[in-house]
């Protein structure tokens, strides 16, 4: 694997293979010292042109267990701001030879193209309303811990799917880990077509009871041009999970940041049925193999970092 821009690169034995790799690597955050050596030397660019609490973190977090020196790059306070470009500024970055970059942008397919601009492993970390393989493969992970087998469970994903990068990946990835999704919300923010890649949907939460899963997405506002929402009082009334429509047997997932009292209700937050925190410490380890999986045991990426020739 050289890049991990969609999970759609990944079949079911990549997943596992990745996942179970996290599994190998979760011993070490329970370490004392919470280190191994396995990336020294290597250098992980994280390129960050949009909000980010879980996933910027978890990944300096996962490339500083694994010993890789880590730039963090914000476009704001950055040459962006004076109208540098993305490709300008990938060049530029470039320039301090990164072992990998993981990029998050607005843009859908940004992480495809820069993959072409230069000799770093690419990580998409979320591109535009694309996909966000590694909440998909960090929810996996998640899921597989908790139910132990994800083959033939029902899982609903609820929510804004149409603004959702998570949500495509998720389908995406659930799927071939052999589960039965549906997604479901409102008609404006379920696509049209949806179904082609192979999930079901429903436009109201009636038959919620039959999930073993429920995913529910955050209404992403900021790619939405217009006004595609029912008044967020009617959201609320017809798909908020809450405690009425979660069961006791059921677990809750959700990828961050939380709209309290919008999507979810505090209550089930706050359940002992929320697998939301859990989540977000799958992210280190899942990202900690990702970058082992792009970085470890590869030839160099980059000629200059290739061994020192050997003095005479
Ligand atoms: C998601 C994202 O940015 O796509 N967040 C995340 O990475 N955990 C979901 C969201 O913003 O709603």
């Amino acid at each position: 694997m050289n890049h991990l821009l969609s999970i759609e690169d990944l079949d079911r034995a990549a997943i596992e293979r990745i996942v179970e790799q996290a599994e190998r690597f979760a011993e070490v955050s329970d370490r004392e010292i919470k280190k191994v050596p396995t990336l020294r030397g290597r250098m992980v660019l994280n390129l960050f042109y949009e909000a980010s609490t879980r996933t910027r973190s978890s990944f300096e977090i996962a490339a500083k267990r694994l010993s890789a020196d880590v730039v963090n790059f914000a476009s704001s306070g950055s040459s962006v701001e004076k109208g540098e470009s993305l490709k300008d500024t990938v060049l530029t970055l470039s320039a301090h030879k990164p072992d990998a970059i993981v990029l998050r942008t607005p843009w859908a397919g940004a992480a495809e193209l820069i993959s072409r601009w230069c000799s770093a492993a690419v990580v998409n970390a979320g591109d535009g309303k694309h996909e966000h393989p590694t909440q998909a493969l960090l929810d996996v992970y998640t899921l597989r811990r908790h139910l132990g087998e994800i083959s033939g469970a029902s899982i609903w994903i609820v929510g804004d799917i149409t603004h959702s990068r998570v949500a495509r990946s998720n389908i995406l990835a659930f799927q071939k880990m052999g589960a039965k999704v549906t997604v479901a919300g409102p008609p404006t923010l379920i696509p049209r077509g949806i179904e082609a890649l192979g999930c079901e949907v429903r436009y109201s939460l009636e038959e919620i009871t039959g999930a073993d899963v429920v995913y529910a997405l955050r209404m992403q506002r900021e790619r939405m041009i217009e006004s595609s929402l029912p008044s967020l009082r009617e959201y609320v009334a017809c798909y908020q999970i809450n405690a009425r429509r979660l069961s006791a047997r059921q677990v809750l997932m959700h990828p961050g940041p939380v709209n309290r009292g919008i999507e979810l209700s505090g209550e089930v937050i706050d359940s002992p049925r929320a697998l939301i925190t859990a989540q977000v410490e799958a992210g280190v380890v899942v990202r900690m193999a990702v970058l082992y999986e792009l970085l470890a045991g590869t030839p160099e990426r980059n000629p200059s970092q290739a061994p020192e020739p050997q003095l005479a």
